[in-house]
């Protein structure tokens, strides 16, 4: 564990959040624990966290070039990122832009229809209540968040949505949907948190439709690791994978 670390604040599925001498900065650890089905499913998967941590690093460099701001601030080890604190909202906002997963489950969509423009969808991230999708209404019933806020979460998502599908176009892999989590910063701006990884999104072969995500796990097939590996490799240059020692992960 890192030297700054200091208490830990809050553990979650995957990640668990440290507290550092800087009220301002926290630590999140990637941990190797994976899970599904609403908790039902569960494994500890080596080096998963590894490449989680390094995957989201790059997503959220790759947002940052283009003036989104995360909470990211650096990764000081391959599994630890810093981040700045933020106060956490309970919304788990889902951007889809093919249909498949718990849409075609629950809708009369065809599985692989295209959606444009793309589905957002907001969930309410709660573990006694399984995470039930949420509205308008509902969100400001709740008190979760303003509607002015709502509508920028949108906003933010919808571009977020254009930048990462067109990265990772550009790398061979479909951003078929993806959660993301958003806090506010001291100032109470919005500010993209959490992470985005192969854990929260579903990315296919551009070609194949081959999925590299959690739904190998899901389905309970093998290969999950390899797949995130696949994904490392894909998006991060020659420079990144020397930094970070990634040939010698295994
Ligand atoms: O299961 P579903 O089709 O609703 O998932 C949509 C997207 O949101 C997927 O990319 C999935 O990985 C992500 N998700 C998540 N955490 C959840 C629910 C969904 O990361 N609790």
């Amino acid at each position: 564990m890192s030297q700054i670390a200091k208490e830990l604040l809050y553990t979650g599925k995957a990640k668990d959040v440290y507290k550092t001498d800087n009220d301002d900065e926290y630590i999140i650890k990637f941990r190797d624990d994976i899970t599904a089905l609403d908790g039902g499913k569960k494994d500890t998967l080596s080096k998963k966290g590894v490449y989680n941590a390094l995957i989201s690093t790059k997503l959220f460099e790759v947002l940052e070039a283009e003036g989104i701001k995360t909470q990211y601030i650096e990764l000081l080890s391959p599994d630890e990122m810093l981040t700045m604190s933020l106060d956490m909202i309970p919304l788990e906002v889902i951007c889809r832009n093919i249909a498949t997963g718990s849409l075609v489950k629950k809708y009369p969509f065809p599985e692989k229809k295209e959606l444009n423009p793309p589905i957002i969808q907001f969930d309410y991230k709660n573990d006694e209540y399984h995470d039930p999708m949420l509205n308008d209404s509902i969100i400001l019933a709740l008190d979760i968040v303003s509607q002015d806020a709502l509508d920028e979460i949108r906003q933010i998502t919808l571009k977020i949505n254009r930048v990462l599908s067109d990265f990772l176009k550009s790398k061979g892999l479909l951003l078929v949907d993806f959660k993301l989590e958003y806090g506010f910063d001291k100032d109470g701006n919005i500010i993209l948190g959490d992470e985005i990884s192969p854990d929260t999104t579903r990315l296919w072969d551009v070609d194949t439709l081959e999925n590299f995500d959690k739904d190998i796990f899901r389905k309970g097939e093998d290969g999950v690791v390899d797949a995130y590996r696949k994904v490392v490799d894909l998006i991060l240059t020659d420079d990144e994978k020397d930094k970070w020692n990634v040939k010698d992960i295994e």
